[in-house]
């Protein structure tokens, strides 16, 4: 029934319970594991052996970038030839942290997007207090559909966002009290465009922020939309699914 476009259940915290994580995963119909390095990689592949609800994500996270060698873009490069990544992902420019390798961030950002143009693969964005170069960097470069994970910026960024191939995925922050732009964004966001998911283990959404996140979670953060867009639930999950599967067609 729901989709989580974008979780982490193969990273050590999640993986190290994963049978728990799997059983609570019965009413999700879509997922898609984000991958960061070789040995979550080859765990998701372990889980999509045994079960066709999930696809794969590989990619250099920006925040990454100053140890990522030619080898390791080769490695990613052999699996995108062998056609073992659906998503070309998590990848884009992360400024919050560490303003001291923004130049490199770019360049990783540009080398993969050309990667899954060759591979013609999609790419899932992060995208964080680094809007303007991000965006221009996937004007000029991107050419595969791009999905923005867990969108966080104004209506505005939204919109020029939307002017690109992509569609604009959100996740538990749209249900916390304190949600700045959020709910806006859910409902200016056209709902053949939007994206589910969890980003778990991380921003668990209400009402129960604050615990481990897991993609069962993701029933709240559709929910959340299903109300703000005043849309019955059932509709917006196969919409929302639709959407998802669209990717990879
Ligand atoms: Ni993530």
């Amino acid at each position: 029934m729901y989709t989580d476009s974008h979780c982490h259940i193969t990273c050590d915290q999640l993986y190290s319970h994963i049978d728990e994580v799997l059983e609570n995963m019965d009413a999700i119909s879509s997922c898609l594991i984000m991958c960061t390095n070789e040995e979550e990689f080859l765990r998701a592949e372990k889980l999509k052996e045994k079960d066709s609800r999930f696809k794969i994500a590989f990619g250099w996270f920006p925040g990454d970038a100053k140890e990522i060698d030619e080898k390791k873009l080769m490695l990613l490069e052999s699996y995108l030839q062998q056609q073992r990544v659906d998503v070309l992902g998590e990848i884009g420019l992360d400024y919050y942290w560490d303003t001291s390798f923004n130049d490199l961030q770019k360049e990783l950002f540009v080398k993969q997007i050309e990667l899954a143009n060759q591979y013609n693969v999609p790419i899932s964005i992060h995208m964080r207090e680094a809007t303007k170069d991000c965006l221009d960097i996937l004007t000029k470069y991107a050419k595969t559909k791009i999905i923005f994970h867990c969108f966080s910026g104004s209506t505005e960024t939204m919109k020029e966002c939307l002017r690109l191939d992509s569609l604009i995925s959100f996740a538990g922050p749209i249900t916390f009290k304190n949600a700045k732009h959020g709910p806006d964004c859910v409902k200016e966001c056209p709902l053949e465009r939007m994206l589910t998911e969890t980003d778990s283990p991380y921003l668990t959404p209400v009402p129960y922020r604050g615990k481990e996140n897991q993609p069962k979670y993701v029933e709240f953060v559709t929910k959340k939309i299903s109300e703000l867009k005043e849309i019955e639930l059932e509709t917006l999950c196969e919409q929302i699914e639709t959407n998802f599967l669209s990717l990879f067609n």
